[in-house]
């Protein structure tokens, strides 16, 4: 089977989606893969597995005689459905969600409306433009955060009056559209789900991270911050955790694996927002998740892999 591997990408999310593209491709069996990595570099050039630019054309010909792609590029112009749509259009099988799925949950506005529809609670807060945000009066505690944006990229906790247009502006550098949300109270864990080949799903144990503040970038890849898996939850606290989970994945309309990202409070799950291309590291979150119900870092590429070729 001869799969592409995609990583890098435009987004702030560059280094960390080598990474992830990189440990994919080490840890495919290559007795039963051939490995094509594509990389898009930051000015969006995309360049052969020797490094070199050969030109989009050349890229898509590459991708077109692939068995399947693999896309791992985090972030907006990657997971927001492009690499989907260029696979759809290429005629190539590819891991994960389509285009729309991977469109709409890179939009967390879009995702907190969907999410509501299925009973999937979200923290209050309103939608910002430009244009709009001197009309925002700071109330108590906020955090602040593009619309679409990963890795927690220009997003702030705003506890004082004084910090906040300096957060909105920090925001609007990545987005024309800001959210500002509620403080929510509650642990952070994270769930995985992903549908089998058969149209079955595997929710994944919960994963806790265990961060001294915000799981913000620094903490996401400094190493401060600790994961617990499983998570230590009750029965009903991880029923509805789980439940809310596949709720969320199947409201968006995904496929493949995604991680969604919760606080768990005292009155049950609040979605933070979801990922449909999730970091992939061996030492990230979703493998990490899968690792302990015995699914191992390339088992797990296999199981993504015989989804995708259905
Ligand atoms: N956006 C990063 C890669 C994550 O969700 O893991
Ligand atoms: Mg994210």
């Amino acid at each position: 089977v001869t799969v592409a591997i995609i990583g890098g990408g435009t987004s702030n999310e560059h280094d960390v989606s080598l990474a992830s593209a990189a440990a994919a491709a080490s840890a495919l069996d290559p007795g039963r893969y051939e490995v094509v990595s594509l990389t898009i570099d930051r000015d969006g050039r995309w360049l052969d597995s020797a490094g070199c630019d050969r030109g989009f054309a050349h890229a898509m010909g590459e991708l077109s005689r692939c068995d399947v792609v693999l896309p791992l590029v985090h972030g907006p112009h990657g997971e927001d459905g492009q690499l989907a749509a260029l696979c759809e259009s290429a005629d190539v099988p590819y891991a994960g969600s389509g285009v729309a799925a991977g469109a709409i949950a890179m939009d967390k506005h879009v995702t907190k409306l969907l999410a509501e529809t299925v009973g999937v609670a979200t923290a209050p807060g309103i939608l910002l433009d430009r244009s709009g945000a001197h009309t925002y009066t700071f109330t108590g505690p906020v955090v602040v955060k593009p619309v679409a944006s990963g890795s927690s990229v220009g997003v702030a906790l705003v506890s004082e009056e004084s910090q906040l247009a300096g957060a909105l502006r920090a925001a609007f550098e990545h987005d024309t559209r800001v959210l500002v949300e509620d403080v929510t109270m509650g642990r952070e864990i994270d769930v995985a789900v992903m549908r089998r080949v058969d149209g079955s799903f595997i929710v994944s144990p919960a994963l806790e991270i265990r961060a001294d503040g915000l799981f913000d970038t620094d903490a996401k890849y400094g190493g401060s911050a600790d994961f617990v898996v499983p998570a230590q939850l009750d029965d009903v606290a991880r029923t509805r955790l789980e439940d809310a989970a596949l709720s969320v994945y199947q409201v968006l309309g995904c496929a493949g694996l995604a991680r969604i990202d919760f606080f768990v409070t005292s009155d049950g799950p609040v979605l933070i927002e979801a990922n449909t291309t999730p970091g992939f590291t061996a030492q990230s979150q979703v493998p990490r998740m899968f690792d302990v119900i015995g699914i191992d870092y390339s088992a797990l590429l296999d199981l993504l892999i015989e989804e995708a070729l259905g």
